[in-house]
């Protein structure tokens, strides 16, 4: 993890050259909800090729773009588009970009991703609040000697969701009529969609939801000491006694029907969440 330092001074100093601002929040946009960044004032533009040391995009529905500027009247760094350990990517690799938004200054992380659910209470298009993780992709992106500069051995992970934000994210979705829970979300490498045989399996180890991501992020940002709030649409159900087949496009287009609440609901709770 040594080396990490310097890259991201590296990377900083290429998005300083072209920005000044003083971001309170990254926000990791997930499958399908780009629209998000539709909505803020773009000071400046970096497609992932133009910085040092940023991996790239492979993923349809995931750009590759990190833009700068304000949403909801706070500065904000948002990423269009981000690293899955399915692409190849080490989990280092993966949340390279948080360590990113961090040393420029970022308190916040607000990562969304589209998930299956498990919970039966759970319907298609709804918001899932992440409230806890389960793991399941057998790595970690803290594997290595630990740079004590970046934070701790052995981070707590007692909370890694922030309580304030996850009920202010909730009280958000009521009034603006979006139906949203709060969960657990397991993270499974992917890119293969999960068996009948894991679903009840994740189910029975007390998973909400499932996904392909967010895992790598929030164990880094808990780290490097950002509070967290996580989104999740819920874009397919993963009942195993009655499961259908389920493909990207469908993910994709359930996210997408969700993207305008999820956005009401990242700019709603942001200003309070920068100030406090
Ligand atoms: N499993 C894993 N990742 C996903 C799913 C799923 O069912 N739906 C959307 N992303």
């Amino acid at each position: 993890m040594r080396e990490i330092r310097g890259q991201v001074a590296d990377t900083v100093a290429a998005i300083r050259a072209r920005w000044g601002g003083e971001p309170v929040a990254g926000i990791v946009l997930g499958t399908g909800l780009g629209p998000l960044a539709d909505r803020v004032e773009a000071a400046a533009v970096f497609g992932y090729e133009t910085l040092p040391h940023f991996p790239r995009s492979t993923v349809e529905g995931h750009a590759g773009e990190l833009l700068a500027g304000t949403l909801a009247g706070c500065q904000v760094l948002i990423m269009r588009g981000r690293f899955h350990r399915y692409e190849g990517w080490s989990m280092a690799e993966v949340t390279y970009p948080v360590r990113v938004m961090r040393a420029l200054g970022c308190e916040l992380l607000v990562v969304s991703n589209a998930s299956g659910g498990l919970n039966p209470r759970l319907g298609v298009g709804d918001v899932m609040v992440i409230e806890d993780h389960i793991n399941m992709m057998f790595d970690n992106p803290l594997f290595g000697i630990n740079d004590d500069e970046l934070g701790p051995r052995f981070p707590d992970m007692s909370a890694p969701y922030d309580r304030a934000l996850r009920d202010a994210a909730l009280a958000a979705a009521r009034r603006l009529d979006c139906v949203a829970h709060s969960g657990v979300y397991a993270g499974f490498t992917g890119p293969s969609f999960e068996t009948r045989a894991e679903y009840r399996m994740l189910r029975r180890l007390g998973a909400d939801a499932v996904g392909m991501s967010t895992v790598p992020e929030v164990i880094v940002a808990c780290h490097a000491g950002m509070r967290v709030l996580g989104l999740s649409v819920i874009t397919n159900l993963c009942r195993p006694d009655c499961l259908d087949e389920t493909g990207h496009q469908e993910v994709l287009a359930a996210a997408e029907g969700t993207s305008r609440r999820m956005t009401g609901i990242v700019e709603a709770v942001l200003p309070a969440a920068a100030a406090a």
